[in-house]
């Protein structure tokens, strides 16, 4: 179930376009993305913008930035941040929902430790019942998964498969699919897993170049170079360790 029709930015908000974040060459051209999907990926090189504009998102939602969020920085005291130009369409509007930064599930893993100790590990419950410190990276990935997203809610994930094995990733896919078919839940999510952004019937955002467009699965790198790699291995690393 898509909650999230459209994201908008408000660029007449903004005085210059030459400094981080509005800066970034995909975003600087960005008017409204199109989000009334279930699943939603946002792909590209290392560096394209996709965690900036992810964490925008789910600050203009409300949602917490698990584990603290990125220290911005801003050249002019009177810059607004990114979430400030940006106007979300809702249908119906959810505010449950949840936004998880791979780099910051340590700490984060931390802070619920803390709490657990003032609580008895009451805070624990919907985490699979015991600390995620005490869990392998993807078992307290796939504890988080199975037990935390089960209301209603909207879903903002940044590289979901950092933790997973191919197989967890699979097992990742199945719980979405639990959820976005019985209407709970919307995922929108920054990923270079192949298997991941395999999803059937998600929109692909890419980053790449001077916009954010549509792509389709096939005619990305991500499936172009691992299928070209996985045919032929050697033929690949023939070329890749050429003079
Ligand atoms: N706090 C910051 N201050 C200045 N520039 C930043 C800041 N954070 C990120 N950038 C720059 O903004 C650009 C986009 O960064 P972002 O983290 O959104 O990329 P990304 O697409 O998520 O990349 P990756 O796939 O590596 O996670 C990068 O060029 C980065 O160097
Ligand atoms: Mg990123």
């Amino acid at each position: 179930m898509s909650f999230l029709k459209k994201i908008t930015v408000h660029w007449e908000r903004v005085a210059g376009k030459d400094t981080y974040p509005f800066n970034i060459p995909a975003l600087k051209s960005l008017q409204e993305l199109d989000t009334n999907y279930n699943v939603v990926f946002f792909i590209g090189e290392n560096g394209t913008g996709k965690s900036t504009l992810l964490e925008a998102v789910a600050a203009k939602c409300g949602f917490g930035l698990l584990g603290g969020g990125k220290n911005f920085v801003f050249n002019e005291e009177s810059s607004p941040t990114f979430e400030e130009i940006l106007s979300l369409a809702w249908l119906p509007k959810v505010t449950s929902g949840f936004f998880l930064r791979a780099e910051t599930f340590y700490d984060f893993a931390c802070r619920l430790d803390q709490m657990a100790r003032e609580d008895g590990g009451v805070v624990y419950a919907p985490y699979g019942g015991s600390s995620l410190n005490e869990q392998s990276h993807g078992e307290a990935f796939l504890a988080l998964f199975n037990n935390r997203f089960n209301r209603q809610g909207l879903y903002i994930l940044d590289e979901p498969e950092a933790a997973l094995s191919p197989q967890r990733q699979f097992a990742f896919l199945r719980i979405i699919n639990q959820l976005e078919q019985k209407g709970k839940a919307q995922f929108i999510m920054a990923t270079h897993s192949p298997i991941i952004m395999a999803y059937p019937g998600a929109v692909i955002y890419s980053f790449d170049g001077a916009r954010v467009s549509r792509i389709n699965y096939e005619e990305t790198e991500h499936y172009q170079l691992t299928k070209a790699f996985l045919n032929d291995r050697e033929r690949f690393f023939m070329h890749l360790f050429a003079d």
